[in-house]
Parts: structure tokens; C-alpha cells; sequence
């Protein structure tokens, strides 16, 4: 097929974009986004703070908006995040303990329950491990109010949106390491357990290459019982296209593999400023990983 998303369809894939609500009125921005992509995520807009900036007070206005395009072009939406130590709101910065953990457990419900049935994948936790080369959990409030604190945020968001997917989705996972294999042995613990828990998000920001064992790390987290997802991606430095077809050719090669999902549309849209990381330049133009990527999708 001649887009990304149609590509991806017909290996029963979706093909995403992270998209900002204050770009919506620029027209090479929405040409893009309407023609090649089947998903989207909301960059910043589903985020804690920007959901419920005062304690109780709930603003969905940028995630509706980003739904109603959604909508309106057939695409389905990503949810990103419901709990996550960054990007807290102020007041919630403030709180620890079990204030902190009933804050965050209702945000969970309200957030899922607005968006109920609407969203295909909700990131229900985000980047709860550390980088410390042990496999730890990241030290945060939320971390501090109990270990247990993932799960309960999993369980809350099952009961407020039983349809969506519940996925755990992190960065520095996307090899076989120490904490990609701490997330594995957590997944593998609520298998085992019961907390519902439906799919893992790999985020995939990579710099020249992907993982030697991408494909086989994605494959062994399939092998718990659960989707997984490329969720944020983005690939700056040399070997940019090649890595690109590397990281299509991962998620389609493991059956469980259910969408690849771009940090941004244009390089300039990136968080990643200067790096040139995306498939379309300033222009809106199709680069050269474009070229890989749709290559990728179409091969076999
Ligand atoms: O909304 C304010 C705006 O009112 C203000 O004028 C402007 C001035 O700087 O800041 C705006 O907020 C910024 C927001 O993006 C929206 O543009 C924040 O400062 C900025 O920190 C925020 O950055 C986002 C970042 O998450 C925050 O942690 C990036 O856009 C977003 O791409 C990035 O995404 C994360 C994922 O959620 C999780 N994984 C890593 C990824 C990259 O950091």
C-alpha cells in the first residue's frame, strides 16, 4: 500500500503518530496526519497535569479535541498516561502517602472513565523503573506511597474502561537489560497473579540503531500473554533509515506485535530538538526513513 497506516493495516497493524492539539490548525501538519496514520497519541494533552490541574477539577479540553479529530478521520486514539512521577501537577507534587495514592487512584478512575471506550491502549503506568543498571523501581512519591502502587493503578483503570488494553510502557526496555527484565518480571508477576495487565508499550527513543535483540526482547515479553507496542519513536543519528526498517521489521515478525506508534510527525515537531528524528522533515516532506519504513511494512 502507498501510506503508513494502510501498509500497516494489511499486516494487521495500526500506525500512529503522538500529535500536539495546538497544531491542529496547520494544514500541512493535518494533511499528513489524516493520510498516514491509523492511531494517535496525545503528546502532553492526557497527561496528569493537563487533565486535572486543580485537585478535583478535570479539564479534558486538548484530549477531546485530539479525540474528535481522531474521530473524525477514522483513526484510533492511544491513551498517555494515567499515572507517571513527571509531568504531576503542582498540587500533586505536593502530596505523598496515602493521600498521594487515593490522588492518583482516582485521577486513574475519572481520566478512564471519561475517555471510557474510546481508547484502544491506555498507558495505565509510565516509566516506574530506574536506569540504574539493577533493574530497580525509580524512586518517586509515587513509588514512596508503596510498591504495590502499579497495580492498583492497573486495577483501577480495568474497572473504569474494561474494553481498553492496559499497558506499562517505558523507555531504555526496548533490549534484553536489566530493566527491561525487571518490567518482564513484573508482567510476569501479575500474570500470574491476576492484575490485569494487557500489553507492554516499548518507547523506542534510539539514537543510530535499534537493539541487536529488539525482535527477541519484544518476543519473550509476547510470550508472558501480553501485546506489546512501539510507542514513542523516534531515531536520531547515522543509520537513521536502516534502524527504522529494523525496528518494522521487529514488530512484524512478532505476532503479537500490534502498532508501531512515532514520537511526532515532522522533525520539527520533536521534543528531541536539532536531532531530526521523525519521518517527514520541517517541510512536511517524506524522508528517507519514510521510504524504509513503508518499504518494511510492504516487504513479504
Ligand atoms: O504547555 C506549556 C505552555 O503553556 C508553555 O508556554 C510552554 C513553554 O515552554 O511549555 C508548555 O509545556 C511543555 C509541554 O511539553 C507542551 O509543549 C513543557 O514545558 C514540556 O516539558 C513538555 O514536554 C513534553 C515532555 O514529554 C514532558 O515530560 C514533550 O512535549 C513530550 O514529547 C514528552 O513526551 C515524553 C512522553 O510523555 C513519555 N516518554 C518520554 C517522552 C519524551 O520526553
Amino acid at each position: 500500500a502507498a501510506t503508513l497506516g494502510a501498509s500497516a493495516e494489511a499486516k494487521g497493524r495500526y500506525f500512529g503518530a503522538a500529535i500536539a492539539a495546538s497544531k491542529l490548525g496547520d494544514s500541512t501538519y493535518t494533511r499528513i496526519l489524516k493520510s498516514e496514520f491509523t492511531s494517535v497519541t496525545a503528546e502532553n494533552e492526557m497527561k496528569w497535569d493537563a487533565t486535572e490541574p486543580s485537585r478535583g477539577v478535570f479539564n479534558y479540553t486538548g484530549g477531546d479535541r485530539i479525540l474528535a479529530q481522531a474521530q473524525a478521520n477514522g483513526q484510533k486514539v492511544r491513551g498517555h498516561a494515567l499515572a507517571w512521577h513527571s509531568q504531576m501537577p503542582g498540587w500533586a507534587q505536593s502530596l505523598s502517602g496515602s493521600t498521594l495514592r487515593s490522588a492518583m487512584l482516582n485521577h486513574v478512575t475519572q481520566v478512564a472513565t471519561h475517555y471510557k471506550g474510546k481508547i484502544h491502549s491506555w498507558d495505565v503506568v509510565n516509566e516506574a523503573f530506574a536506569d540504574d543498571g539493577r533493574g530497580s523501581r525509580r524512586d518517586s512519591s509515587l513509588q514512596r506511597t508503596g510498591n504495590d502502587w502499579i497495580e492498583a493503578a492497573f486495577r483501577s483503570a480495568r474497572a473504569a474502561d474494561p474494553a481498553a488494553k492496559l499497558c506499562y510502557n517505558d523507555y531504555n526496555t526496548d533490549g534484553v537489560n536489566a530493566k527491561s527484565t525487571a518490567v518482564y518480571n513484573m508482567v510476569r508477576d501479575f500474570k500470574a497473579r491476576g492484575v490485569p495487565i494487557d500489553c507492554v508499550g516499548f518507547q523506542s527513543h534510539l539514537t543510530n540503531s535499534a537493539p541487536g535483540d529488539y525482535q527477541a526482547n519484544l518476543q519473550r515479553f509476547a510470550d508472558l500473554g501480553v501485546d506489546v507496542q512501539i510507542t514513542e519513536l523516534d531515531i536520531s543519528g547515522s543509520g537513521q533509515a536502516a534502524a527504522y526498517a529494523a525496528v518494522t521489521k521487529a514488530c512484524l515478525a512478532v505476532a503479537r506485535c500490534t502498532g508501531i506508534t512515532v514520537w511526532g510527525i515532522r522533525d520539527s515537531d520533536s521534543w528531541r530538538t536539532g536531532t531530526n528524528p521523525l519521518l517527514f522533515d520541517a517541510g512536511g516532506n517524506k524522508k528517507a526513513a519514510y521510504t524504509s519504513v513503508l518499504n518494511a511494512l510492504n516487504a513479504g
